[in-house]
This record gives structure tokens, sequence and C-alpha cells, in this order.
């Protein structure tokens, strides 16, 4: 079998054709950055994030989760920093209307220019993050049309710079004063920190201890690009560590360490990751790691593992004049905890295990092409498929038997429309690991044959066999297995 490459806009075009993400609100043209997840697509995605939630929670046993909400009181995003400091520079052009935010731009620059040296990229950062300080925009703006780096898609010059804050407003009465408006969460981590001391209370926890969540968050990112990369309403999976401040290099690389290996359990490739260091760090943060992932579009951020030190519960300790310590036994005195942070969009690894497994291939004997989602088999949206060789009565009768039997214990698919050979493409485009035909011979000897997904090679069991056969292919056990 020989691989072909397969290019962004086929991926998207496949995730769409094949019920895994739909843009949203497509009837009226869509919604830029908003995306719908199909049938396919969420069966993949809780996959995942099952996968994530029970490595956290499930096997540490100092890890415990929470699910807390999207809108907080206003006074979370004052002293978390987001409401002064969460904000973007922005460079806009009057004639097109575009605007583009100023780190992807020149993030971009650099990428598609790589023979400017990283010494030139170092001063201007430098440069640009002096203007920045003194407020002095105009200068910015100047130097990136000085140095031609237009918008990449308009082939424009730009004609204007701004500053925004990317968190959506949510004013929740008619004319609230502008320091009482609610936000949509640009982040889960503040529903973690303010929770702090109801986990302490309620729970056994001691430091060092970790508080997990998932859920929806919100940016209103102007240009969103690259599909599912960049998006305004996305899924954050985040974790916060809870330590002594004297430990804070040893957690810091533990978690860099553990989230690796983590990703690396999901067989995508070690090629495919790598860290990135980050010289420019978010405002809470003392130092800060990337996991970086291979996209289609090169390599860029999956995960950010941070150092937060006690910059949250600081400010929150000063905004909510709530006291956020806890006694150090040796020391007999209080303090209040840093914190390691280990946060990743789901979005971003569906994109990345998505793109990576898409495979075309062509047979070797038949020269045919067939498109297969060659993903891990406990990652598979639907284990296995059920199929009666042909539309007769006794084998669809054995066949809905089989898959009322097994469906209790896997998320399967029946079908008994076209050829045997076109329900098994259907099934390797959405990445069923089995597919499972009943024929005549299996009125005879209670056999089925079961065909694999990657290598298409078929083997004939005993129908009492075939739970434990899907099991031993599709379980999680094994992913947590890698984790050790
Ligand atoms: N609490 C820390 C935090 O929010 P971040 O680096 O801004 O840090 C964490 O975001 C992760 O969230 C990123 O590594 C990325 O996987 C994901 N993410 C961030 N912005 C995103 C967006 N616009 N669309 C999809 N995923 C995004």
């Amino acid at each position: 079998m020989t691989n072909k490459k397969i290019s962004l806009k086929e991926i998207v075009s496949h995730a769409k054709q094949y019920g895994f993400v739909f843009p949203s609100s497509e009837i009226y043209d869509g919604i830029n950055a908003i995306y719908d997840y199909g049938q396919y697509g969420i069966y993949l995605k809780n996959n995942i994030k099952e996968y994530w939630w029970k490595s956290m929670i499930q096997i540490n046993e100092n890890i415990i989760g929470l699910d807390t909400s999207i809108l907080m009181h206003p006074n979370v995003w004052k002293a978390s920093g987001h409401v002064t400091k969460f904000k973007e520079i922005f460079l806009y052009n009057e004639d097109t209307k575009y605007s583009y935010r100023l780190d992807l731009l020149i993030e971009n620059y650099f990428q598609t220019n790589l023979n400017k040296e990283k010494q030139l990229k170092n001063n201007i950062i430098k440069y640009l993050e002096k203007k920045l300080k003194r407020n002095e925009k105009d200068k910015i703006l100047k130097l990136i049309n000085q140095m031609k780096i237009i918008d990449p898609n308009q082939k424009k010059k730009w004609t204007k710079i701004y500053e925004y804050n990317l968190m959506f407003k949510i004013p929740l009465k008619e004319h609230e004063p502008e320091n009482q408006n609610c936000y949509l969460r640009p982040e889960t981590a503040q529903g973690i920190f303010t929770n702090f001391l109801n986990v302490l209370n309620t729970s056994k926890m001691k430091i060092p201890f970790g508080i997990a969540q998932i859920g929806k968050v919100f940016r209103n990112e102007i240009i969103a690009r690259q599909f599912l990369f960049r998006m305004r309403e996305f899924e954050q999976m985040e974790m916060q560590f809870f330590i002594h401040p004297n430990q804070e290099d040893k957690w810091l690389e533990y978690w860099k360490k553990k989230r690796f290996k983590w990703h690396l359990s999901l067989g995508l490739g070690e090629k495919k990751y790598r860290f990135y260091e980050h010289e420019q760090l978010a405002h809470y943060a003392k130092k800060a790691y990337d996991i970086q992932f291979k996209f289609p579009f090169g390599f860029k951020e999956l995960e950010g593992i941070h150092s937060r030190t006690n910059f949250d519960l600081k400010n929150h300790e000063k905004y909510s004049k709530k006291r956020f310590r806890v006694f150090d036994k040796e020391k007999k005195k209080v303090y209040i905890p840093y914190i390691i942070e280990a946060s990743v969009g789901l979005d971003r690894i569906f994109l990345a295990v998505f793109s990576s497994s898409l495979k075309k291939e062509t047979i070797k004997d038949t020269k045919k092409e067939r498109i297969l989602l060659k993903i891990n088999p406990a990652l598979s949206p639907i284990k296995a498929a059920i199929f009666p060789l042909i539309r007769d009565k006794r084998l669809i009768s054995y066949a809905k038997d089989i898959y009322n039997h097994l469906k209790v214990d896997f998320l399967l698919i029946y079908e008994e429309n076209d050829s045997i050979g076109k329900r098994y493409r259907r099934q390797d485009a959405i990445g069923t690991p089995i597919c499972v035909t009943i024929d005549f011979n299996t009125l005879k000897d209670k056999c089925v044959t079961m065909r694999f997904r990657d290598k298409m090679l078929q083997k004939r069991v005993l129908i009492k066999d075939l739970k434990r056969e899907i099991k031993k292919e599709t379980s999680m056990n094994k992913l947590f297995q890698l984790l050790r």
C-alpha cells in the first residue's frame, strides 16, 4: 500500500462529508471560526475527553474534578488580570476591512521568510515590546509597513493599529455600568481558583494536589483560520496543580514529562511533537512551555504547561478579602500555594488526531484508492459495524441479534444496504476498526468474519467470542498501560 499526502482542504471536506465537523449556522453561510460537531465528531471528541479525564482524575489519587460555571462575578476577571491584560494588538486596513493579530502576523512572516535571521526576529520583538510598553502603537504600524509585512490574504498594507480585549462582554442587565459587566470565561482555570477553598474544606486533598475540569471557553479571535485550530468558542481541558513555592521547578518538569507521554500514547508518532519555551509570557505566567504539534500548517501550540506562581490566588485574596493560605508544618507558617497548570484545547487534540489519521492509500493488488481514518481504535467513534452479507431474511435476523446483544457494551453501526465492499469503504472513512459480517456459513458454524480496518485482514471467530475480541481491539486500557 502506498500513502498519499492529504491537504488541509481535503481534511476539512472529509470532516464535513462524513459527519465529523460542520460550519456553524451553515444555512446562513456560517459564522467565522465557529463549528458544530456532527455525529462521528462528537463520539470521537467524547472519547478524547474520557481518556483525558480518566488519566487525570481516576489514575491520580491526588487530582479531583470540578465543573464550574461559564459566567462568573465581574471581579474574577479584574483579579485575574484579564480585564486589563487579556488584550491583543491588531492591524487593520480601512479599504479591505480586514484585521490581523500582530503577534500572529509576525509569527507567520518569520515562518514564511525562513531566511530571516533569528537575531533580526529577536530585535524586532524587543523593539515592539518597547514600543508597546510606551504605548507607541503608531511606531509599530510604521515599522510593520516599512518591513512590508502586509496582510497575507488580502495582500494590502495596514492603515490602522488598535488594541482589543479578547473577552466577550455579557451585560446581565440593561444599562449595566461598565465595571459591572460579566464576561464569557476565556479560560476554565479561574473557576478552579475561585473554588480552591471549597475543595480544601470538602475533600481530603493536601498540597500537592490538582483540580481538573473540562469546559467551554470563549475568545473573540478576529482572525480565525486553520479550521478548528483557532476558534471563538472552544473547549479546554485544564488541570491546576497546587504546590509549595519551593517545589516549582520539580513539578513543572514533572508535568512537562507526564503530559508529553500522554500525547505520545495517542500513537500519532513522536516526530510530530516538540517542546517550545516561551520568550513572551502571558500576564499570569512566570515560565511557560508549549507542547507543539505538527499540524498540516506546521508546528503549532497544542498544550501549554505554565508556572502561574501564586499570581491568581494572591489576586483573588486581594479582591475577595478571603485568605487563600495553607499551613507549612515544617516552617510553622502559612503560605499561598503556587500553581503549575497543564492546559490543552480539546478541539486542537481533535484536529491533531483527525488530520494525522486521515490517509489516502493505493491498494497494492487492486490499484484502487481508499480513504481511511487510521485512528487509534480506543478513540474510534464507532467500535464495530455489523453487516449481513446480503439482504437475506435469515442473515438480517442473525445480524440484528448480534447487534442488539453487543450494543450495550460498544457503540456500533448496523448496515445492510449496498455491496459489502462499499460498506467497508464507508466504515474505513469514519475510522471503524472492525467490521463483522454474517454469511450463510454463520447459520451452520456460528462463526462470523471479522475484518480489520488497517491491514484489511480477515478472520473467523465464534459469535460467543465476539465481545471479547472487540474489547481486546478497542479498549482504552491499552492507552492507560502506555502511561505507566
Ligand atoms: N489557562 C491557560 C490558558 O488558557 P492558553 O495558552 O491561552 O492558556 C490553553 O490556552 C490551550 O487552549 C492552548 O494550548 C490551546 O490548545 C487551546 N486554545 C487557545 N486558544 C484557542 C482557540 N482560539 N481555539 C482553539 N483552541 C485554543
